[in-house]
């Protein structure tokens, strides 16, 4: 018999493109998860209804009823652990995490940063990037701990930045790369081979010290 695919829920907060390239890998059989539930903190995410098109469960909270971040959080938690998930996607989910909800998952939880961490964490990258003068560019990978966009980073989609082009411009070039990166990193979680272990990733068991880099053109 077949081990069972990985139960994977994705939390967005938007449009959910890279909710998209997981709905449509799985599809073609380029990946395999089983997308159990999509979740949202905003009724009016575009990403719900992407999920729905493509038949997959959708749950909706929103933060601003609940008295503070943990009681969000663990209200959230006990959506999701009616699916049963092995992995949290966090896909857009544009919410700080409450050291809670990180512990109830514990190395469970994946994230993408739309920088090369550790450079870069916070809001706005394409725009400080270009600012900054930068050659290289891309999106990171990894897993959420309780430290923000700190977490150990396993796949990391390298580009380099063209002289001129605007922060709309590299966004869009990022996310392209962002579609490949994320379905591929969580594919080696639900296959077993990433683990985070005190702090640690260990990719195929071994310790993964610097991220998997992949070059874009
Ligand atoms: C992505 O660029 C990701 O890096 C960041 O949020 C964005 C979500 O975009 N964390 P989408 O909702 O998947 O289109």
């Amino acid at each position: 018999m077949s081990k069972p695919l990985c139960r994977t829920a994705v939390l967005i907060s938007g449009s959910g493109s890279n909710l998209q390239s997981f709905i449509d890998k799985t599809a073609q059989g380029e990946i395999d998860l089983d997308l159990g539930v999509v979740f949202s903190n905003k009724p009016d995410a575009y990403g719900l209804t992407r999920a729905k098109t493509a038949g997959i469960a959708t749950e909706c909270l929103e933060h601003r009823n609940y008295a503070d971040r943990e009681a969000f959080d663990r209200a959230v938690a006990e959506v999701l652990d009616d699916y049963q998930p092995d992995l949290i996607v966090l896909a857009g989910f544009m919410r700080i995490l409450s050291p809670w909800f990180v512990k109830h998952y514990e190395g469970r939880i994946l994230n993408i940063h739309p920088a090369l961490l550790p450079a870069y964490p916070g809001l706005d990258t394409h725009q400080r990037v270009l600012d900054a003068g930068e050659e290289l560019h891309g999106s990171t990978v990894h897993f959420v701990t309780e430290e923000l966009d700190g977490g150990p980073c396993i796949l990391q989609g390298r580009l380099a930045v063209d002289p001129g082009e605007t922060a709309d411009e590299l966004c869009a070039r990022v996310q392209a790369v962002e579609h490949q990166i994320y379905p591929e990193a969580a594919h080696w979680f639900g296959q077993g081979r990433l683990q985070l272990r005190n702090g640690q990733t260990l990719f195929d068991n071994k310790p993964l010290d610097v991220p998997v880099i992949r070059d874009f053109p």
